[in-house]
């Protein structure tokens, strides 16, 4: 039978819809912070296939998520592609920073990544032999807009701001990096499908950020041209979309992306999706994280609304962005129970 994920992502309209959660595998989760600590550092982590498959399979083990997520992150390519990158405790990632030609030629070229990168594909590899087989796989990356404004500021940026500055200011460089971003996102998901990857995500955290033309240059496009050539290469590959806070943006997303299913972040009503987006075909989302967090019946009433919302159509169950530290794993129990007993 095929699995439930797969065929909501194919077009189905299910009774029950799959669930899976945006960093199921983290810090919330006790046993995740015991093999982080076994590893030494995040980092080290990602690079471990072993202990990486280990918390990807913990997740499923205690919830039985209709779907697994590859361990991994989408700094991982700005590192292939020879940046340095270090995550700073309590405060997030640093990367050396992109901001002018001569940055951009010192970066390796696209094909250069797999050599760094491989323990990624081993990770996928053992989980497609130790995953239940019901259980789908998902590889992910970053789209390249978001990719960039990391490489471009050295860090996270509340309003990416060093990203739009380079980009009215050096536009060459600028959209060269994000060719070249795009190039290596093809070349790093084509390898995660061959080593097993059954779907892949396109994470593009801050394409709220890019407004009129700017959102159709870097953010449709890169995830077009991305998505084309994932379906040439490996035909029938289902291709997630998460272009998050775009807003009135996510109104034909799927079709000018070619993605088989566009993600919602918690910021969009579950209705007005269901009559602007999910007329396009399959939706992920949109609970908000913080019901993770306080639990109780707002959960299992929000939980319940999403799943009813969004019934007419196919729809992927997740929240509307990555679960946080401070949420209480029982609460994953009741949201995955309220969705089943919608
Ligand atoms: O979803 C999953 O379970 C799969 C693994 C995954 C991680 N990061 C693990 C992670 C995925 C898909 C990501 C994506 C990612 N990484 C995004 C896009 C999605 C989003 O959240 O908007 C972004 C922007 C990043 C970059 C990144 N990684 C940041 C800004 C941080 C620090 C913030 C934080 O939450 O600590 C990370 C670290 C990170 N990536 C952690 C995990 C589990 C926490 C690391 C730890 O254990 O300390």
């Amino acid at each position: 039978m095929t699995k439930l994920l797969l065929r909501a992502l194919a077009g189905e309209t299910l009774p029950t819809p799959p669930i899976w959660m945006m960093r199921q595998a983290g810090r919330y989760l006790p046993e995740y912070r015991a093999t982080r600590a076994q590893a030494g550092d995040f980092l080290s982590l990602c690079y471990n296939p072993d202990l990486a498959a280990e918390v990807t399979l913990q997740p499923i083990r205690r919830f039985g998520f209709d779907a697994a997520i590859l361990f991994a992150d989408i700094l991982l390519v700005p590192q292939a592609l020879g940046a340095d990158l270090w995550f700073v405790t309590g405060e997030g990632p640093r990367l050396s920073a992109i901001t002018s030609a001569s940055d951009l030629g010192r970066l390796k070229p696209a094909d250069a990544i797999h050599h760094r990168l491989a323990p990624v594909y081993e990770t996928l590899r053992i989980l497609t032999r130790e995953l239940p087989r019901e259980t789908a796989l998902i590889g992910f990356a970053g789209a390249p807009w978001t990719v960039a404004t990391y490489m471009i500021a050295g860090r996270g940026t509340p309003d990416q701001a060093p990203a739009h500055a380079l980009k009215e200011r050096d536009r060459a460089t600028f959209t060269a990096l994000i060719d070249r971003i795009t190039d290596a996102t093809i070349h790093y998901l084509s390898a995660q499908i061959e080593a097993g990857a059954e779907v892949v995500k396109l994470f593009d955290s801050w394409a709220g950020s890019l407004k009129g033309a700017d959102f159709d240059d870097f953010a449709v496009a890169p995830a077009r041209r991305i998505i084309a050539t994932l379906k040439e290469r490996h035909p029938g590959i289902p291709v997630i979309a998460f272009p998050r806070e775009a807003g009135e943006r996510y109104v034909g997303f799927a079709r000018a992306t070619g993605a088989d299913c566009v993600a919602l972040d918690n910021s969009v009503d579950a209705d007005w999706a269901a009559r602007h987006v999910q007329i396009d075909g399959c939706v992920q989302g949109n609970m908000d994280p913080r019901h993770m967090v306080t639990g109780g019946p707002a959960l299992v009433a929000e939980a319940q609304r999403i799943t009813r919302a969004l019934r007419g159509g196919p729809h992927v169950f997740n929240l509307g962005h990555g679960i946080t530290p401070d949420a209480h794993p029982d609460n994953v129990a009741a949201m995955i129970e309220a969705v089943r007993s919608a």
